[in-house]
């Protein structure tokens, strides 16, 4: 028998990312190597990685330089380079950053026991090849870094919205759907293992689409098939675009109690021109139509959102427009960025990146400063009400504290009393901060 060896697996990025180190563990398990949580008995460390702004590749390289003291003391270490940033950068990483053995895209996992067996005989090994089928259908991943109460299913992978500030269709490739049947099969091995909450991930999850036979299976039938499976399994989602986000979807969430009423709704800017320099296919009007469509068919679903400032020609007016709009939906809680320049990009190659840095900065801290407003607006509403919450977890600040989540995917944090984690608990709310939810059990 082959000896097993020890598997570091570092994970960068979104929540996808996330996903797929798990897919990443279970198919390298297959193979005798086994993932580990301290990088120092590391036979092989894999980097997976994330190009979405510089300074998400910025970070990778710095981690990368950390590792050189780990090469040192262990010579036969191999470090591999995966993911968004493998895909987007190639053998050139080779170049630029020597301590690098192994290259895989986020389409080729299935190949990196191959690719290892490469380097252990002295070669440097890459597979950076896209796939328009892949979905690790088959793949039972494991569960890393996990409370063993909430869980991630991926349901597509790629992109070809192509947003024109946005890497992911360069790195991640075509849309593809995965099987509903390998879904629905990933969320009852989850309920055996004793999970109660599974977000189904996808960049676009409103255009997951499954031909059986004649019908067509789509995002919403997907959801509506999962919350039949077990009325105690709740389910979120990431990420829909507003582009394609359905009525018959805000339906199919209304009438089950188990999806959350959470929607995570990027919107990225408040101006139509420059929603339409960003190739994002939607206008203020159709946005602010479809936030109006969720506040009448799921009254109290929390809505959160995607911004990036100073894009290409953004104006003060522009910004004010964002700030506007924010102020309209009231947004429960947001991702803010200032615009990074992606090589290869429609943005990059078509407008000028002119918005100077200081102003992207200044920007960008006016709109975090009023969604701060906006979220402790949000959460003092919530004083008073009553919310059933599912313990994730201990209390960070507190080992007399369990902290959870709301349908609205607020964190709640509540006296433990005889509770533990994976327990719903009925919580009223006494007290709030920007962040999080106080409440006591009811
Ligand atoms: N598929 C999702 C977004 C995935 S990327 C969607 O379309 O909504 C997550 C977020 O990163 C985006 O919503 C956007 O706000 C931000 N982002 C993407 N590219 C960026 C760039 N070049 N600069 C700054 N932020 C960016
Ligand atoms: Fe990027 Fe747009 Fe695709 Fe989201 S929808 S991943 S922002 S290209
Ligand atoms: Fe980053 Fe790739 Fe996700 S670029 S945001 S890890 S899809």
């Amino acid at each position: 028998m082959e000896k097993n060896l020890n598997l570091y697996i570092e994970t960068f990025g979104c929540q996808m990312n996330f996903s797929d180190s798990e897919i990443v563990g279970s198919l390298m398990a297959d193979n005798n190597y086994f993932t580990i949580q301290d990088i120092s008995l590391a036979d092989v460390i894999f980097i997976n990685t994330c190009s979405i702004r510089d300074r998400a590749e910025q970070r990778v390289r710095k981690r990368l330089k950390e590792f050189r003291s780990l090469k040192k003391k262990n010579p036969d270490l191999i470090v591999g380079v995966i993911g968004c940033m493998a895909e987007r950068l190639k053998d050139k990483l080779f170049e630029e950053e020597p301590i690098i053995d192994l290259i895989a895209g986020p389409d080729a996992y299935r190949d990196l026991p191959s690719l290892l067996n490469k380097v252990k005989i002295g070669q440097k090994a890459a597979n950076i090849l896209l796939s328009a089928e892949e979905t690790y259908a088959d793949i039972n991943p494991v569960r890393l870094d996990s409370n063993g109460v909430s869980a991630f299913i991926s349901i597509m992978r790629g992109c070809q919205n192509y947003c024109s500030y946005c890497v992911v269709p360069f790195t991640r490739g075509k849309e593809r759907s995965r099987d509903p049947e390998s879904i629905i099969k990933e969320a009852h091995n989850l309920i055996s293992m004793g999970y109660k909450e599974v977000t189904l991930l996808g960049q676009n999850v409103n255009s997951y689409s499954w031909n059986q036979g004649k019908e067509e299976i789509n995002f919403a039938s997907l959801l509506k098939m999962l919350a039949e499976v077990d009325p105690a399994l709740r389910l979120r989602f990431a990420t829909s675009n507003p582009k394609d986000l359905s009525d018959e979807l805000l339906h199919t969430i209304a009438n089950h109690e188990n999806i959350c009423n959470s929607i995570h709704l990027p919107v990225q800017s408040g101006s139509d021109k420059i929603l339409k320099l960003m190739n994002r296919k939607y206008t203020r009007s159709w946005y602010i139509d479809r936030i109006k469509a969720i506040r009448e068919i799921i009254p109290g679903c929390a809505i959160s959102t995607d911004l990036i400032t100073g894009f290409c020609s953004e104006t003060e007016e522009d910004h004010m427009e964002t700030l506007s709009l924010m102020e309209w939906v009231g947004y429960d809680f947001a991702f803010m960025f200032k615009y990074s320049e992606r090589p290869n990009t429609t943005a990059a190659e078509k407008y000028n990146d002119d918005v100077p840095d200081s102003i992207k900065g200044k920007r960008l801290k006016e709109i975090i400063d009023l969604q701060q407003k906006l979220s402790l607006k949000s959460n003092m509403k919530d004083i008073g009400e009553k919310f059933e919450v599912l313990t994730e977890s201990i209390s960070k600040r507190s080992d007399e504290q369990l902290s959870g989540r709301n349908s609205q995917n607020k964190v709640v944090v509540f006296p433990k009393e005889n509770y533990k984690t994976g327990d719903y608990v009925d919580v009223v709310i006494t007290d709030c901060t920007t962040a999080t939810l106080i409440g006591k059990p009811i």
